[in-house]
């Protein structure tokens, strides 16, 4: 829907008020009504390392999610505050994984004699608390876009990885970019006693995967991509990784949302293209691409916003700027210091990645 013509002036007022004090990021997945007021889009590997080039910011208006939000906290000088605007705005994904379940975990390996093996990979989908374990065991985290690296580097330190929390992004990676099998993945199951995992075969992985999931990734299914297909003869199917096994197997192209956009941006005039993420990006491509006759179609009619992201909405954006520029600092996120130390360790090693 089209943004309220006076909303958009009061944030482009405000906006303007706060001058070179305000830096907005925002994620692909933002409303279009959000996006118009941003000084960079990315994906959240690009945001990370853009909020960190900032330091003359006093304010880092985060649109985007909750561990977003914390991770550029974590990466940005302390007299900085980042600001997000609605702060239900989480992800059902980085809940999958708490503090508590996540140290108990390690000693369900310890316990089966692997814990020295083992090496922590976390996905930047997950709380400070669970980016400084994976700092504290000498691990490191990882996005969508560097996955592949963040493996290489942490199976030269170790003969084992535990990747957090997302099974789909681990599974895939493992399987597609490493040549692992199947069969060297296990599934610990936080709800179950001992992970639902026998000591023999924690012994016998090679990745030991969490047992969390997108629930808007998740959606998409293999049906999906053959009923593309079907319908549209020639489209290329393009998905993110935090898709199931089996859907990215069935794609042509598997990448994070910077990666989709400059696959399409490169793609040739008359190509189609099936798109399986979130649906704010996937119909601001449409839109866009249209222009160039490229047809971006979404992969699966039945799979929605991701209902967290959509949270930050333009009300929620002019609430944050007008309180800002009237000297409220309001809906701040500030990881407690030890947690920030050790996630951003982490954080670091992702960073200096090859
Ligand atoms: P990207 O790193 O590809 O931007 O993905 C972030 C995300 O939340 C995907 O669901
Ligand atoms: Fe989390 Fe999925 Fe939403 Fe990304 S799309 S923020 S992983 S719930």
């Amino acid at each position: 829907s089209p943004s309220d013509p006076d909303l958009v002036e009061r944030a482009r007022a405000a906006k303007e008020k706060l001058g070179d004090k305000v830096f907005i990021l925002g994620h692909h997945y933002q409303r279009d009504e959000v996006i118009q007021f941003a000084d960079v889009t990315g994906d959240s590997f690009k945001l990370a390392k853009d909020a960190a080039a900032r330091p003359e910011a006093e304010y880092i208006v985060f649109c985007g999610v909750h561990f977003m939000a914390e991770s550029a906290d974590i990466l940005t000088s302390d007299d900085q505050k980042v600001v997000l605007p609605d702060l239900a705005a989480g992800c059902s994904m980085a809940d999958m994984a708490t503090a508590e379940q996540v140290a108990e975990c390690w000693d369900v390996l310890t316990e089966a004699g692997v814990a020295e093996q083992v090496v922590p990979v976390s996905y930047m989908n997950s709380s400070a608390d669970i980016k400084a374990f994976t700092g504290k065991h000498g691990g490191t985290i990882c996005t969508s876009s560097n996955a592949k690296r963040a493996l290489d580097w942490a199976f030269e330190q170790g003969e084992k990885v535990l990747f957090l929390p997302d099974q789909h992004l681990g599974r895939n990676t493992a399987v597609r970019d490493m040549g692992m099998s199947l069969d060297d993945c296990v599934l610990y199951n936080p709800h179950k006693p001992g992970g639902g995992l026998t000591a023999e075969e924690l012994r016998n992985a090679k990745m030991i995967l969490w047992r969390g999931h997108c629930s808007v990734h998740g959606r998409f299914s293999v049906d999906s991509v053959n009923d593309v297909r079907a319908r549209i003869p020639g489209v290329n199917v393009l998905v993110h990784p935090e898709c199931k096994h089996e859907v990215v197997a069935a794609a042509d192209y598997v990448g994070s949302t910077e990666y989709i956009i400059n696959t399409l941006q490169a793609a040739p005039a008359g190509s189609k293209w099936a798109i399986g993420t979130e649906l704010n990006l996937v119909q601001r491509l449409a839109n866009r691409f249209a222009a160039e006759d490229k047809e971006v179609v979404f992969l699966d009619k039945t799979v929605c916003f991701c209902s967290t992201m959509n949270r930050i909405d333009l009300p929620h954006l002019v609430w944050a700027l007008e309180s800002l520029a009237e000297g409220n600092l309001v809906n701040r996120i500030e990881v407690e210091r030890e947690t920030e130390q050790f996630a951003k360790l982490a954080l670091e090693r992702m960073l200096a990645l090859p």
